[in-house]
């Protein structure tokens, strides 16, 4: 399975913070936002990796990344040469998906919660049809919207809907097969002139081959388009990293609990890190306490 973040787009919504600097290099806290998605995907046991960014942002993500070895992935890059919709992403990323399935997730979606884990391994072991994620929210209408019936069989899902028929937003965290290539190439933009991810969603509910996971209260979905939620996920991952001493979305500590690398190779990655820094104090106690 491949994995893409999209980590493009303007972020109008946070001028004057990104007039100059891409939206995903922003902090959450302690790390630059592109960590979260980037230890999701590790999380779920994706190892080949797509960066998709805007072509004057692309080098910033490079330098801040690499080809990926020392997290113990492989990295690599591609433009968008302009903002026309998440679903682009499967066409910019055709030859890199070649003939595996693919997770998409966006750049400034974050996740955390212990069952989180335990359902994206599930969606990234079915090879077939799409698997998304339901999150029940107070204001449906800024996102995807999914009704659903009670054996979790998807009944429709609606982009930003005045009037949404459920509570429940579609994440953006996706799993697809590979058919997901040409039904992108297969839909018409929107009104807004993007190539919609609901319509990709929409063929496949129609085509009966989506799986809706609901995402239980004990799990954290929070995005990052505005300055009030920019702040909230910065609190809430404070808030648990003092509590708990965990790091929240660390591709270092993921890829040593993977075991994708060794203590040795932790510490030539973290070894850039002023010493008495929190974050690499932070880092260093959860190894050793593991
Ligand atoms: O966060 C989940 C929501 O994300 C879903 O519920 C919606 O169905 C989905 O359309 C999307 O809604 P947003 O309003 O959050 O999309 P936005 O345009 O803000 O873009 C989301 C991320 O994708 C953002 O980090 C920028 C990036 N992006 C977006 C577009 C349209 C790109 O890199 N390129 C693009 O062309």
């Amino acid at each position: 399975m491949k994995g893409i973040i999209l980590a493009g787009g303007k972020a109008t919504r946070l001028y004057p913070a990104t007039k100059v600097i891409s939206k995903h290099l922003l902090p959450i806290y302690n790390k630059p936002m592109i960590f979260y998605p980037l230890s999701t995907l590790m999380l779920a046991g994706i190892q080949d990796i797509l960066v998709i960014s805007n072509p004057k942002d692309l080098s910033l993500y490079r330098d801040l990344l690499g080809d990926g070895h020392l997290f113990g992935v492989n990295i690599s890059y591609k433009e968008q040469p302009e903002p026309k919709g998440i679903a682009q992403a499967f066409i910019i990323g055709q030859e890199f998906i070649a003939n595996e399935s693919c997770c998409l997730i966006l750049g400034d979606n974050l996740f955390f919660g212990s069952s989180f884990e335990k359902n994206i391994k599930y969606a990234s072991s079915n090879n077939n049809g799409a698997s998304i994620f339901a999150y029940r929210v107070d204001k449906p209408e800024s996102y995807g919207v999914i009704e659903f019936d009670s054996s979790m069989n998807a009944i429709s899902i609606e982009e930003k809907p005045k009037s949404p028929k459920s509570k429940f937003a579609v994440t953006g965290l996706y799993f697809f097969d590979n058919n997901v290539i040409e039904i992108a190439k297969g839909i018409s933009p929107s009104k807004r002139g993007e190539l919609e991810i609901t319509d990709i969603n929409m063929t496949y509910l129609e085509n009966k081959k989506m799986k809706v996971i609901k995402l239980g209260t004990g799990t954290a979905w929070l995005d990052t388009g505005t300055h009030e939620s920019l702040v909230d996920a910065s609190s809430f991952v404070r808030t648990i990293e003092n509590r708990q001493g965990i790091p929240i979305g660390s591709p270092e500590a993921t890829a040593y609990s993977q075991g994708w690398i060794n203590s040795a190779q932790f510490e030539v990655l973290i070894e850039d890190y002023p010493e008495n820094q929190d974050y690499k104090k932070l880092l260093k106690k959860y190894i050793e306490y593991k």
